[in-house]
């Protein structure tokens, strides 16, 4: 099952999966998702795996965030079936029966971000950046972020991330309770698989019904999951997305007329 662009490697139970794009910061592109669907689809009821970790191929990033260069032909209606799929594959992982553990190799953004907001826990190396930097492109957060980063740090903090598209550094996201753990840079596999080897001592079924607990916890019946790949595809299908994107690509800052 190993893509090249989706690394897996298996030992003792525990899933090793790296994204492998080094040469676009390990953006988030079709490619990534179909392998991402495909483990965890195939894993969804096989018990035998005991964790996953998921990190990024290189030391500069986890994940720059979706792939800019493939969404920025998209319209609305396209924008929010991308953003949908981003999320179900996601929910996926949320929900999977193991604990899936990001071990944040850098930077981890937009995508990244909400990728790693998705998975169980998060170990992050020294020079791990987090943010969700949208609203540069002109666009809301499509995978979850506007979601998961309130549920994680609170309405205030998120927002303010949300608002100004700034990073934040792994000591910053210690602090406020998006990471469980700061290591030094390179040190984040090591740490993920010592957390994963202290859970896998414990009762496999207490493992999965806490995680599934947890879960129902946010379960809520207003669907902002929905509004937000509503809202994706609105603002992908906007002028000033076009610009946000064309801007990124020409290395340039974007001219937003609010279109
Ligand atoms: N998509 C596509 N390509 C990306 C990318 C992305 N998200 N992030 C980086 N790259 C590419 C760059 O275009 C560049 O490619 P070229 O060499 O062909 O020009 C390469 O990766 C290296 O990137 P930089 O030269 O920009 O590296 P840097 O060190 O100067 O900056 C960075 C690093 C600050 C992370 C910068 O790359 C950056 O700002 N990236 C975009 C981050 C971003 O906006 N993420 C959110 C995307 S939108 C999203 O995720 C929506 C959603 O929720 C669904």
């Amino acid at each position: 099952m190993n893509s090249s662009v989706l690394l897996i490697e298996q030992k003792d139970g525990i899933f090793y999966l790296t994204i492998n794009r080094p040469d676009a910061l390990n953006a988030l592109n079709k490619d990534v998702f179909d392998a991402l669907e495909q483990f965890f689809k195939e894993k969804k009821e096989d018990f035998g795996v005991k964790g996953v970790i998921i990190t990024g191929s290189g030391t500069k990033a986890f994940v720059a965030g979706a792939d800019i260069k493939e969404f920025i032909h998209l319209d609305a209606v396209a924008g929010a079936a991308l953003s949908k799929r981003g999320q179900d594959i996601f929910f996926m992982i949320e929900n999977f029966h193991a604990p899936v553990v990001a071990a944040v190799n850098g930077f981890a953004l937009g995508g990244g971000c909400e990728l790693t907001m998705a998975c169980h826990l998060r170990i992050a190396g020294e020079h791990a950046r987090f943010g969700q930097p949208e609203v540069n492109l002109g666009l809301v957060p499509g995978y979850g972020g506007s979601q998961r980063l309130v549920q994680n740090i609170g309405k205030t903090r998120a927002l303010k991330m949300l608002l100004t598209g700034d990073m934040i550094t792994s000591a910053q996201a210690l602090d406020w309770g998006l990471v469980n753990e700061v290591v030094p840079s390179g040190e984040e596999i090591v740490a993920s698989e010592a957390l994963l080897n202290k859970i896998t001592t414990k009762g496999p079924l207490a493992i999965q019904k806490t995680i599934s607990l947890v879960n129902d916890y946010f379960n809520k019946t207003v669907d902002g999951f929905e509004s937000e790949y509503k809202d994706f595809g609105y603002t992908l299908g906007s002028e000033d997305a076009k610009e946000g994107a064309a801007a990124f690509i020409e290395k340039r800052k974007p001219s937003f007329k609010g279109k």
